[in-house]
């Protein structure tokens, strides 16, 4: 009886993902990225899954997932300003080609952290003609890729501007709170913009972008400083998105002092919502930190740390979700994954977070799909190639994929836990 009212749970459309990025994967020598990690001299084609492309799809059919969440490089389709390369584009047509003959509904990333090298050069998003660079590239791939419904413009826009603006530890490596709010204000612009493009071409596509959120908590419960941050983090990291899509208007807040309103043109350009989801985070006040904060992850619960160091938090999926679902749009969790060595941690991570997501639709949430992150172990930003997120193995010297037990039990979640 148990077993057959679990079935009715997850409906016959619920996606059954995996999500992958194209830089991860296969860099790009015309990437930003290709030079801002030394890391990735060695290894400048990761993976290699730009020329072994067929057999990872194959990958897919092999977990039996029913969609695919993958990311198109940039760099490779316009390595220079005014130059499209025919074979990159062919290429990225051929992927959703094979997923669409395998069954396989593509979700399609624009911008996944990564630029060509001459947009982040000479029209960073602090820049306004960084605007016009990124439609034109949507319009051009929105306009020739076909057989693609489910759109993402930008990958965690909030992390762009967090590495990127504020700490400076990704391109283009600034640390600037007035330059970080025009990026913020021109990225937006074009989630607006992008949103209806998408629409003009492709008349019945679902649009969002994949944001991360995170559950916060005060380092000390009883501190009212660290409170007063878990507060600040929550509105700005989880809510401030929220309000942004469904009023026009990003609200800067910060502790002390009067908030600052600044218009941006996505109000309900959003036909879901995506959300990325890894942990929970402590948070103190310390006076001698950037900011005023220190970041911590604590095993609070028994669950344990990632590889990453990461406090795995399975309920805190549960809370984001019910944020999001403020929005009332069909949420997809476009991410959630474990970066470990041991398998056996991974299929534990997977199946209670499946359960949440089990529960949350249970509770009526209106929770379309589930994307694990990752296929094949890949490059992790900043952290080299050994995170471990992949449902299959790579040898990072020979290049060989094996299955990892987590597939074998990622294809037996989605039997079990579907209707098929
Ligand atoms: C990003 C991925 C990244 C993953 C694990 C997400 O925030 O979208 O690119 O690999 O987290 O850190």
């Amino acid at each position: 009886m148990k077993e057959q009212n679990k079935k009715k749970i997850f409906p016959d459309d619920f996606q059954w993902g995996v999500a992958t990025s194209a830089f991860q994967l296969e860099g790009s020598p015309y990437a930003d990225w290709a030079t801002w990690d030394p890391c990735l001299s060695k290894n400048p084609l990761i993976t290699d899954h730009y020329n072994l492309f067929r057999e990872d799809l194959k990958l897919l059919k092999e977990l039996g997932v029913n969609a695919y969440r993958f990311s198109l490089e940039w760099s490779r389709i316009q390595p220079r300003d005014y130059i499209w390369d025919e074979e990159a584009i062919a290429h990225y047509q051929e992927v959703i080609n094979i997923l669409r003959s395998y069954h396989i509904e593509p979700m399609v990333t624009l911008h996944h952290f990564t630029h060509p090298r001459w947009f982040m050069e000479r029209h960073p998003w602090h820049r306004t003609a960084s605007i016009e660079k990124f439609l034109r590239y949507t319009e051009m791939m929105v306009s020739t890729l076909k057989g693609v419904k489910y759109w993402i413009t930008f990958n965690e826009p909030y992390v762009i501007l967090l590495g990127g603006y504020l700490e400076g530890c990704t391109p283009p490596g600034l640390r600037d709170v007035s330059r970080s709010l025009v990026a913020l204000k021109n990225i937006f612009t074009c989630h607006g913009k992008a949103y209806d493009i998408i629409h003009q071409y492709v008349p019945d596509a679902q649009v969002s972008v994949a944001h991360n959120m995170s559950v916060f908590a005060p380092w000390k419960k009883w501190n009212p400083f660290d409170r007063v941050l878990k507060k600040t983090a929550n509105y700005f990291y989880n809510h401030s998105i929220i309000h942004a899509f469904k009023t026009g208007i990003f609200i800067v807040k910060f502790p002390f002092s009067r908030p600052v309103e600044i218009d941006v043109p996505i109000k309900d350009k959003l036909d879901f919502f995506g959300v990325n989801y890894y942990t929970r985070i402590h948070l103190r006040f310390n006076p001698f930190k950037k900011m005023g904060v220190e970041l911590r992850h604590m095993d609070i619960d028994g669950h344990g740390l990632t590889n990453l160091g990461w406090e795995i938090h399975p309920r805190g999926l549960e809370k984001v979700l019910r944020y999001a679902s403020r929005l009332n749009l069909p949420l997809i969790i476009t991410e959630n994954g474990i970066a470990s060595h041991d398998t056996e941690e991974k299929v534990k991570y997977m199946k209670k977070h499946v359960d949440v997501v089990e529960k949350c639709l249970r509770d009526g949430l209106d929770v379309k799909g589930y994307y694990y992150w990752t296929l094949i172990d890949n490059y992790e930003w900043l952290q080299g190639l050994d995170a471990r997120f992949g449902l299959y193995r790579v040898d990072f010297a020979t290049l060989e994929r094996t299955p990892t037990y987590a597939a074998t039990y990622y294809a037996y979640l989605i039997q079990s836990r579907s209707n098929m």
